[in-house]
């Protein structure tokens, strides 16, 4: 496989498929820093005549435009959370006044449009591509407070591509690899400070596209992202649950990241133990400590242990109403109507989240992550 970049032929992995690759150092190269070609085109075709092919207007949107960072939430087991981590630092993040934007390139079981609430929502077309769906926008507060600014988090998912949330999707390999390739090419995501990719569980097709098309369209070299403006790969954040089970699956993704030389950022252990819905205090339901124990034995860092927090469930699920209380039901006998009944909370979802045991970790790993991250840039 070559890459073309201003006529000269480079050599580059065999993972990627056929790209023509503008120079991103040199002024000539105007925004542009590759776009894919005709998949499935032989490299024997590939000439210096298809450099015509760019011109100012059809450089102007890139995939990933405006992306900064980019970071997968991975783990080779199903179930263990996922989709809930990746929500909880998106919002973390936002509320460290980042920009923020969910991928959720889970095509078989897409469950992000349910965690943010908008099942219903539906993606636009606009001249730069698919716009996602808003989940909340920025905010700046009063100039007196002591918050930070607020940064908007925006959702991608095949989800609200599906008209029934009943629907199936049964896609062979190489349509989920082209649907992969569309939404990281077709998102005009703008300007975003963090891409969080959602993603299904192992190492399957979904992955494999995932990773090739990634270490095309971006850079895991700090520096070269910095001076470059090519979106940075900054890594993978591993989940795994407190079991022998979950952890010796994950140890088969961190070894997947080892192959596609994709940085892991951290382990965060789910589901380890369970958070008192009244005080937030956590007891030991069943095993903790096993994802520590694995990221020590694997030399990775570990972000720390999340329990399982009720409040957080009932958020997700919709279920959570202004004032609740697990035993406001007691006060009225049955049969009697509830003389004030809950008020639906229409606050948004980032609001609601900062009233659950989870936020002040998720926090703590936002945070962690954007030292280890924004750091790196800085002493770069
Ligand atoms: N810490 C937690 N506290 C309470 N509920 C949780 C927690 N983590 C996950 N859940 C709940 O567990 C269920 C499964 O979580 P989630 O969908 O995030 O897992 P996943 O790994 O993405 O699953 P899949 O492999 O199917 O994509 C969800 O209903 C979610 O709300
Ligand atoms: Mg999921």
């Amino acid at each position: 496989m070559y890459f073309v970049a201003f006529g000269i032929l480079r050599s580059a992995s065999s993972l990627f498929d056929f790209l023509l690759v503008c120079n991103p150092y040199s002024a000539p190269a105007l925004e542009v820093r590759y776009r894919p070609v005709e998949p499935l085109l032989p490299i024997s075709i590939l000439d210096f005549t298809l450099l015509s092919k760019f011109s100012r207007d059809s450089c102007a949107n890139m995939p990933l435009t405006g992306v900064k960072n980019v970071v997968l939430v991975l783990s080779g087991k199903g179930g263990v959370g996922k989709s809930s981590v990746t929500l909880q630092l998106a919002l973390a993040l936002s509320l460290q006044g980042k920009s923020v934007g969910i991928l959720d390139i889970d095509l078989t079981g897409p469950s992000m449009p349910r965690l943010v609430g908008l099942e219903d929502a539906k993606i636009t077309q606009a001249p730069g591509g698919w716009m996602p769906v808003p989940v909340h926008s920025a905010e700046t507060p009063e100039t007196e407070s002591t918050q930070p600014s607020r940064g908007s988090l925006r959702c991608m998912s095949l989800g609200f591509l599906l008209r029934d949330r009943g629907d199936a999707v049964i896609w062979r390999g190489p349509k989920k690899t082209a649907m992969i390739r569309q939404f990281l090419s077709d998102v005009f995501w703008g300007e975003t400070d963090y891409l969080l990719i959602d993603t299904p569980p192992g190492t399957s097709d979904e992955h494999i596209a995932l990773a090739e098309q990634l270490l095309t369209l971006s850079t895991v070299d700090a520096a070269a992202a910095a001076q470059s403006g090519v979106p940075r790969l900054a890594g993978a954040v591993l989940v795994t649950t407190p079991q022998a089970v979950a952890t010796s699956d994950v140890r088969k993704e961190a070894n997947f990241c080892v192959k596609t030389n994709i940085p892991v950022l951290g382990v965060i252990e789910n589901m380890s133990g369970y958070a008192c819905p009244c005080c937030g205090e956590v007891s030991n339901l069943f095993s903790s400590g096993g994802g520590q124990v694995m990221a020590q034995e694997l030399s990775l860092s570990f972000l720390g242990s999340v329990p399982i927090d009720v409040k957080f469930g009932e958020l997700v699920e919709g279920k959570l109403e202004r004032g609740d209380s697990d035993d406001e039901d007691e006060d009225f006998p049955k049969g009697e109507p509830e003389e004030t009944p809950a008020e639906p909370d229409h606050r948004p979802l980032v609001e609601r989240y900062r009233e659950t045991w989870s936020y002040p970790r998720f926090e703590g790993f936002a945070q962690a992550l954007l030292g280890r991250i924004e750091g790196q840039v800085a002493t770069a």
